[in-house]
């Protein structure tokens, strides 16, 4: 079977830049990224590419290339599915806030409403991809739902994971590491695998397109995500013992990381992960194996979002404790906003959890972060629903410049590892600051010693206190 026309639902972090690489790989297909968001198809259309809605290195270009080629996004879900003979599921996938399973279990609303559209205006055959991070066996409720609404055409149903990660999905969409894809192991399933296998092998080499059974692809996105996301727990449940030893965590992540089993990646100490997987993926985990019964399953796996919300929580405590144990009506001023660098989403950002417990603490927050916008930091603030939005407004400011930022600010956190950062004048910064100058780095990337012969006191991840 080949594929003339594909359509995906979603034009987020995920739709956005997948199929554009595919578009851009695959010329002969036409690729119909749709959206109910008009603002952001409207963004996506853009003609200037600093627009779009997405920003990552590298994808302006090739949108550019396909976009009006093969490459369209609309809001006209319907016609897109219609036309397609392959649909990608990219819908957001966010935590229940609500009803059983709140807090842990995934909301699937989005991928029923889904669901039911693809059965309703479907007249022909389709195969349909499961690209959001979905529990285990969402598969087979998306087949419930097609085939009991459908009107006799005959969905396959196959499961293909995204592993980018933001700030580099380009790159990691030219050249994965694999592509994994779950299907149904019977002959018109394995003809689905197959169809899905050849838009890869456009430009993925054979030997990295894995298949497999639709659940062990839907539980390795899953493990893989608890995997990396508990190395990042692991160094930083050290960091905070190298705060009270002598040793320093970069040096520990150092002299482990040549170990060849364990390797160098996902070892830097930080204020805490963020993103829209890590935490989703392992609630999702936790959530499937307690229904199972499965408690020390489920705990083991909950254990990383413990460390993680601590981590977030002993960043925030730390700098009330440098100052004095106050920082009421203090300026505290939040270089990055996102939750890592290259990326503009901010979802699950340590910067949010941490600017909330220095506002219960009646700071001032001013943020400056190079790619998020303002109403993006407020919204996030909102959405967290501790304080009124006017209070969230009034209390934290949004500054378009670094050093403004400073002003008068009695400690500087550095949240996300933006490059640009390192390069700033901090003798600058410095002098526009009360004294003394706290600097708490977030990230571990700025250069202590230049910092301290500057005149600041520098508080780093995993490294003992001044
Ligand atoms: C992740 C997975 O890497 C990707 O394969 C999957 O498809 C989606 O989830 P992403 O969330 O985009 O990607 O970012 P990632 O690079 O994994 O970082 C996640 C968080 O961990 C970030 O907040 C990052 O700053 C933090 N992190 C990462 C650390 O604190 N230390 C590290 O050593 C690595
Ligand atoms: P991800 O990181 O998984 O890509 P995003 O939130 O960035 O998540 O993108 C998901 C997109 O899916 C959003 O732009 C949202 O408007 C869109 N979406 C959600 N439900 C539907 C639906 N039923 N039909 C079309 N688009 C949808």
């Amino acid at each position: 079977m080949k594929i003339k026309s594909i359509c995906c639902i979603g034009a987020g972090y995920v739709g956005g830049p997948t199929m554009a690489v595919i578009a851009k790989k695959c010329p002969e297909i036409k690729v119909t990224v749709v959206d109910i968001n008009e603002a952001r198809i409207a963004a996506w259309n853009d003609k200037n590419m600093d627009n779009i809605p997405v920003y990552e290195p590298g994808l302006g270009e090739v949108v550019a290339e396909a976009r009006g080629r093969n490459l369209f996004f609309s809001t006209d879900v319907d016609r897109a599915i219609d036309e397609a003979d392959m649909v990608f599921i990219s819908v957001n996938t966010p935590t229940k806030t609500y009803g059983e399973g709140k807090g842990q279990a995934a909301d699937l609303k989005w991928i029923e409403l889904c669901a039911r559209q693809i059965a309703r205006v479907a007249t022909t055959d389709k195969i349909v991809v499961e690209k959001s991070t979905l529990p285990v066996r969402t598969a087979s409720t998306l087949k419930s739902i097609l085939d009991h609404t459908g009107s006799g055409v005959n969905f396959q149903i196959l499961s293909n994971p995204e592993f980018l990660a933001e700030g580099t999905a380009v790159e990691d969409l030219f050249a994965p590491d694999r592509v994994l894809i779950g299907g149904g192991q019977t002959e018109d399933g394995k003809r689905a695998i197959q169809a899905l296998v050849d838009i890869y092998a456009h430009w993925v080499p054979k030997d990295r397109i894995l298949t497999t059974n639709v659940w062990s692809s839907e539980l390795s996105k899953l493990t893989a995500n608890a995997f990396l996301a508990q190395r990042v727990s692991s160094i930083n449940a050290l960091s905070e013992l190298c705060e009270f030893t002598e040793a320093d965590i970069n040096e520990v992540s150092r002299a482990i990381g040549t170990d060849s089993r364990i390797g160098p990646k996902f070892l830097k100490a930080s204020v805490g992960f963020g993103g829209s997987c890590f935490q989703k993926d392992i609630l999702n985990l936790v959530y499937i194996s307690r229904s199972y019964g499965l408690n020390e399953v489920a705990d083991y796996w909950e254990q990383v979002i413990i460390m993680n919300d601590h981590q977030k929580r002993r960043f925030a405590k730390k700098i009330i404790k440098n100052l004095y144990n106050t920082v009421s009506g203090k300026k505290i001023t939040f270089l990055g906003w996102a939750f890592k660098k290259d990326t503009n989403d901010t979802r699950e950002s340590a910067a949010i959890y941490v600017a909330d417990l220095l506002l219960y603490e009646q700071a001032h927050i001013s943020v400056y972060d190079p790619k998020v916008k303002a109403e993006q930091v407020y919204a996030d603030m909102d959405y967290l629903n501790s304080r009124s939005s006017d209070e969230n407004r009034k209390y934290v400011e949004i500054v378009k410049d670094p050093y403004e930022a400073a002003k008068g600010a009695h400690a500087i956190a550095l949240m996300t590892e933006w490059d640009e950062f390192k390069t700033y004048d901090w003798q600058r910064i410095y002098d526009n600051m009360l004294k003394p100058a706290h600097v708490f780095d977030g990230r571990n990337i700025l250069d202590k010693q230049k910092l301290r012969d500057i005149g600041f006191q520098v508080h780093a991840i995993g490294s003992a206190n001044e």
